[in-house]
């Protein structure tokens, strides 16, 4: 059988994606009841960061140790890979002794060649391009809170980045109508939103696209590797903070989320994140349950 990769949302059947999502909700359950599951027992993760993070970190390291395996933080200050061994060579390497692979990185064709060149399967843990992970979480936290997403309207606030990328492949994959208020030079890729036509659109003013929303949803406005572009980027964005009054045009049971790290006062006002709209706490907890089920899926 041919390894399974998930580089996207797209590497995965909407019914596999489905299943996922479920999966998670059991895996929690699981274990808030303290119910010890290990089917990963020997079993070995490897992750690359060449990024920082916190909550992808911790939430696949104990993911492992949950599952009775064991998970190795890889950095390029001491690996090899950072002192120019390069990838294929590395996921050659590293695949003959690991059993899946998850990397943080920045360019998007750098976790593919990674993929190609490697025996085992290789998760993204966000490039530039697309955070397919916190995608689960987003949707498995969507599902608890109010059931399915298939057919809700949900709106994207903000910069057109890899979070807007992996929101643009959930709408084709779990059904659900997707805006996006991005200011001018700041749209998602282009050939992305044409894969998914019929279920996005684009607009610039985030009033008319939060009216009736279901879910808002926001991120920082300088990701990773544009921290020089912070200054510009805080005047292009002003106008774009999801504020109370914007979550108010949404509907009344509307909910919020953020992928974490938060800028309060920036793409959020203190009183939605730290609000009643907010799940960004469960968004938060659910990455260790959606990727003990995607661990599950792919080495099973
Ligand atoms: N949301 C997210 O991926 O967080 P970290 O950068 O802390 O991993
Ligand atoms: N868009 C953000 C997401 C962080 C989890 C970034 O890439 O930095």
């Amino acid at each position: 059988m041919s390894i399974r990769h998930f580089l996207t949302l797209m590497d995965l059947s909407p019914d596999e994606l489905e299943g996922l999502i479920q999966r998670a909700i059991e895996l929690k359950s699981m274990h808030k009841n303290g119910n010890r599951h290990t089917p990963l027992r020997n079993r070995v993760l490897g992750m690359i960061f060449e990024k920082s993070s916190t909550r992808t970190r911790v939430s696949f390291e104990t993911a492992m140790a949950h599952f009775g395996g064991h998970a190795i933080f890889l950095s390029l200050r001491d690996t090899q890979l950072g002192r120019g061994e390069t990838v294929e060579d590395s996921a050659r390497v590293l695949s003959r002794m690991v059993d899946v692979i998850m990397i943080r990185t920045f360019e998007h064709e750098k976790i593919e060649l990674f993929a190609e060149y490697s025996q085992v399967p290789v998760i993204n843990a966000l490039t530039d391009l697309y955070h397919p992970c916190q995608l689960l979480a987003d949707m498995q936290t969507y599902v608890e809170h109010r059931g399915s997403i298939r057919g809700r309207i949900v709106t994207w606030v903000g910069d057109g980045n890899n979070m807007s990328h992996s929101y643009i492949n959930a709408a084709r994959q779990f059904g659900f109508e997707l805006r996006l208020a991005c200011p001018k030079g700041y749209d998602p890729d282009a050939e992305i939103m044409a894969a998914a036509a019929d279920q996005v659109t684009l607009l610039r003013d985030p009033v008319a696209a939060v009216k009736d929303s279901d879910l808002v949803v926001t991120d920082v406005w300088a990701s990773m590797g544009q921290e020089e572009e912070q200054k510009a980027r805080e005047k292009a964005f002003a106008g774009y903070q999801v504020t109370a009054e914007l979550m108010q045009q949404a509907k009344d049971d509307a909910l919020f989320m953020h992928c974490l790290p938060a800028h309060r006062g920036e793409e959020v006002a203190a009183n939605v994140i730290d609000g009643p709209w907010s799940v960004a706490w469960d968004e938060a907890e659910n990455r260790l349950h959606a990727q003990k089920a995607l661990l599950e899926f792919l080495l099973s």
